[in-house]
């Protein structure tokens, strides 16, 4: 484990990670057995692989934002915040990773606790949360931000809804 010299933020893609956002996504994909193909574009030229990724964009069919959690050069995960659900509600409003150097840490929760304050901004008092039923860290995560259980979605995704108002210290 890296410490860390200051506490992550959640905010818009940066450049300032780029050695550690590569290596970082690398051994992350490499891990999943996931193509890694599409990181020589961040190789190739970081600068417009982050501006590519700033602001808010439609993906997915609706409005969305994609922030990294990042502390000083270091990039720890990425979270996507879709300002509504789309035709289907199957991402729900909130995706994230933590790259697996940085996992078991904590990291995963706090970053979306940043991210349900951003959504709180934008206006949304409570966010839809889908995940798999064989992935019990992301529902660990959940859980400490008072998800409530909602069934299932149509990929079988267990559904929680976290009220943001339960989250605000
Ligand atoms: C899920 C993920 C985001 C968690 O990131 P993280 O930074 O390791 O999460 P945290 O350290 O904040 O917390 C993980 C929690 O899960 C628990 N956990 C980890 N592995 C677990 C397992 N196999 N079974 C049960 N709990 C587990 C940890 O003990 C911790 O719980 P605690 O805080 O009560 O001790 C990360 O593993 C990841 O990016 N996975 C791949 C992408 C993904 O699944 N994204 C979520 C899609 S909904």
């Amino acid at each position: 484990m890296t410490p860390l010299a200051t506490t992550p933020r959640l905010a818009s893609p940066t450049t300032l990670v780029r050695d550690s956002y590569i290596a970082g996504e690398h051994a992350d994909m490499l891990h999943r057995g996931a193509d890694t193909a599409w990181l020589s574009d961040a190789r190739a030229d970081f600068a417009q692989f982050v501006d590519d990724r700033r602001g808010i964009r439609e993906r997915w069919g609706v409005p969305s934002e994609v922030f990294w959690f990042t502390a000083d050069e270091h990039y720890i995960g990425s979270l996507v915040l879709r300002h509504r659900l789309g035709a289907d509600d199957l991402g729900g409003h909130i995706g994230y990773h933590v790259v697996r150097p940085w996992q078991g840490q904590g990291h995963a929760t706090a970053m979306l606790g940043h991210g349900l304050a951003k959504a709180h901004s934008i206006g949304l008092d409570r966010v839809l949360m889908t995940v798999a039923q064989d992935n019990p860290a992301s529902q660990r995560v959940i859980a400490h931000h008072h998800g409530a259980e909602d069934g299932t979605n149509s990929d079988g995704q267990l559904r929680f809804w976290i009220d943001i108002s339960l989250n605000e210290s």
